[in-house]
């Protein structure tokens, strides 16, 4: 957070967002569905694929800026299991920019202790494109600031097919098949983001409202904030607005909020005492 505020001007716009938001009521995990890029670059009558390419700025802003405001997992939709469905030259172009990304990162995550992680059916990726992701999550290992999770070949219920597969295997080499029992927590160990608490906040750009097979296990309680803003024109303000949002939410997991809770007891204390008190 300290470290935002020392990154802008005082009095500019991000700043008086920055000011507003309560350091201590962040999320500690913030997740986004990176979308709207085709439609970006075809309102500028541009191929698709600049869109994609457009769309690489706002992923360095949103990293940067998670790590300055001291967010501890990222977690960016990259490619779904689903978007093998476009044209080949899209997909190939997607892998391209995924490598440049890469490479041209590399050094600002290691300056900034960012730790990178891929999570999905990696694979299927072509061989070079999973070299190179394969050695960037490596040289980031040791990294202790923001995790990044890059979503590659994506897909939420392929997630926790896995997942099932992997607890499964386990059980049939230690010999516990016969007697297995799933459980959430077992379930939620055998994710892809076993490591990471569930997202507090899941943005999607361009509006849409779907979920698109994203993150479906851990979005059960997670906030949700669509904004109409296409990826490629996705800024620091709008990522602080929607932190700004999120700390207005009443988070209730089903229960009562806090103020609800305080008042119900208030309340009841008020009926048990004897009337001669009152
Ligand atoms: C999101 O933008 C990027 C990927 C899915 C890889 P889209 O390419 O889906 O852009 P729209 O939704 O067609 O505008
Ligand atoms: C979701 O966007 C996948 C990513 C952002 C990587 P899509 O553009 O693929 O989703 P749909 O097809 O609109 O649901
Ligand atoms: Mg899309």
């Amino acid at each position: 957070m300290k470290a935002l505020l020392e990154a802008l001007q005082p009095g500019e716009q991000d700043w008086v967002l920055a000011q507003a938001i309560d350091p201590a009521r962040l999320p500690a995990h913030i997740a986004i569905i990176m979308d709207g890029n085709g439609r970006w670059a075809g309102r500028r009558l541009m191929p698709r694929v600049a869109g994609h390419k457009a769309g690489i700025t706002p992923v360095r802003i949103s990293v940067e800026t998670c790590a300055r405001l001291g967010v501890k997992v990222l977690t960016l939709y990259a490619f779904s299991v689903e978007n093998w469905k476009r044209p080949r030259h899209e997909v190939e172009t997607l892998w391209r920019l995924l490598r440049f990304y890469l490479n041209q990162e590399l050094p600002d995550l290691q300056k900034n202790d960012i730790r990178l992680q891929a999570i999905g059916r990696l694979e299927a990726l072509p061989a070079p494109v999973r070299r190179e992701l394969d050695a960037a999550v490596e040289a980031t290992a040791n990294n202790r600031g923001l995790l990044v999770n890059l979503a590659i070949n994506y897909g939420g219920r392929a997630e926790i097919v896995d997942a099932v597969n992997s607890i499964l295997e386990m059980a049939r080499l230690d010999g516990s098949v016969h007697s297995l029992k799933l459980d959430e927590e077992l379930i939620a160990t055998n994710l892809y983001t076993a490591s990471c608490p569930d997202p507090d906040l899941l943005i999607r750009t361009s509006g849409e409202m779907r979920i698109s097979n994203f993150l479906l296990w851990q979005i059960a309680y997670s906030e949700l904030y669509v904004t109409e803003t296409l990826w490629p024109d996705f800024t620091r303000t709008d990522l602080l607005q929607a932190v700004l949002e999120y700390q207005k939410r009443d988070r209730r997991y089903g229960g009562l909020s806090a103020a609800a809770a305080d008042a119900r007891a208030e309340a009841a204390l008020f009926e048990v005492l004897p009337s001669r008190s009152r």
